[in-house]
């Protein structure tokens, strides 16, 4: 017994090390291979940062800052609503339409003409809706949207449902999205004003920066985890692009993030109770 115990012993030690050397030298490789996949993903040149700081988000004086309002706001922000080409390049509504305006800075390599222009029918985005046809066309600010019906260049849609939808599924191929999330998202597009700032008192100008926090109330009182773990994302990721931004307030973002990691950990528990008091310590920590 002995000895064959030590024959297989023998025998499993070359292939193990073989594969720690393979492992090794795969974990080499990996990051080299990322940079390389990004720089295919995102021709150089291209540049989806507003380079100038971001305008004014104006507001309706009226709007309600409700839970539908506020993801939508989130949603316009987050990458993942879009498909798997935007988000690996960290596209959401709000690079092209920065705070509700347009990014006149925006430019993609091949896409776009000049900087603040872009083809939306390229295959660059999904394939099948190539029209064949080289036609970068001026991204538009969605300010005052809500009054502007048809929207659209090249389709013309009736009302913002419609052509969010189609913004989503046809022109960034993203999932079809549930309705849930297009009305929130109109929500958000129907209070953006267009009346410059003071002029006639009748809209607010708010920061890039919110707390999404109060979102998780609902989740929490119904107990509904997977609405909590969707949420819990969303506002991780936004609060990561705010980390990246210049005099970001790391420390703060760090608690947060560490918090909702500890409300996800609980409500995966059951532990609802203890998740609510965390939640409740990171809203008055604010
Ligand atoms: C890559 C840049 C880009 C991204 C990302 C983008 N848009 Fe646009 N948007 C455009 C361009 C260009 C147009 C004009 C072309 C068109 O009408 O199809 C436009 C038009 C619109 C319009 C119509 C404006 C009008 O007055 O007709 C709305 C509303 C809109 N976008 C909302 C959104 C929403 C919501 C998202 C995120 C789900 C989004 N956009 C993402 C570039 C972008």
């Amino acid at each position: 017994m002995g000895p064959l115990k030590a024959r297989r012993a023998k025998g499993v030690r070359p292939p193990v090390l073989l594969y720690i050397c393979l492992l090794t030298a795969l974990m080499a490789v990996a990051p080299s291979a990322a940079a390389d996949d990004d720089r295919n993903w995102l021709p150089t040149g291209s540049s989806t940062e507003i380079q100038s700081d971001p305008p004014s988000e104006l507001l309706r004086l009226d709007t309600i800052r409700d839970d539908k309002w506020l993801y939508g706001r989130l949603l316009f922000r987050s990458p993942s609503l879009l498909g798997e080409k935007a988000v690996r390049i960290g596209l959401s509504c709000n690079s092209c339409h920065p705070n509700g305006h347009a990014n006149t800075d925006f430019f993609i390599t091949g896409l776009s003409d000049r900087p603040g222009r872009i083809d939306v029918t390229h295959r660059f985005w999904q394939a099948e809706f190539e029209d064949g046809i080289s036609n970068p066309i001026d991204i538009p600010s969605l300010r005052g949207v809500r009054d502007t019906p048809p929207y659209g260049t090249i389709n013309l849609f009736a009302d913002l449902h419609a052509f969010t939808r189609h913004v989503i599924v046809t022109e960034f191929a993203g999932p079809p999205p549930p309705f849930e999330k297009v009305e929130a998202l109109v929500a958000y597009l129907n209070s953006i004003d267009n009346n410059e700032l003071g002029k006639d008192q009748s809209n607010v100008q708010t920061g890039t920066d919110m707390s999404y926090l109060s979102l998780l109330h609902a989740p929490l009182e119904n107990k509904d985890e997977a609405k909590l773990d969707e949420l819990t994302d969303l506002i991780r990721s936004e609060l990561g692009r705010q980390a990246s931004r210049p005099h970001a307030m790391i420390g703060a973002i760090q608690h947060t993030v560490k918090g909702l990691r500890k409300i996800n950990e609980k409500a995966a528990e059951q532990d609802y109770t203890a998740a609510i008091k965390i939640h409740q310590k990171l809203m008055s920590d604010q």
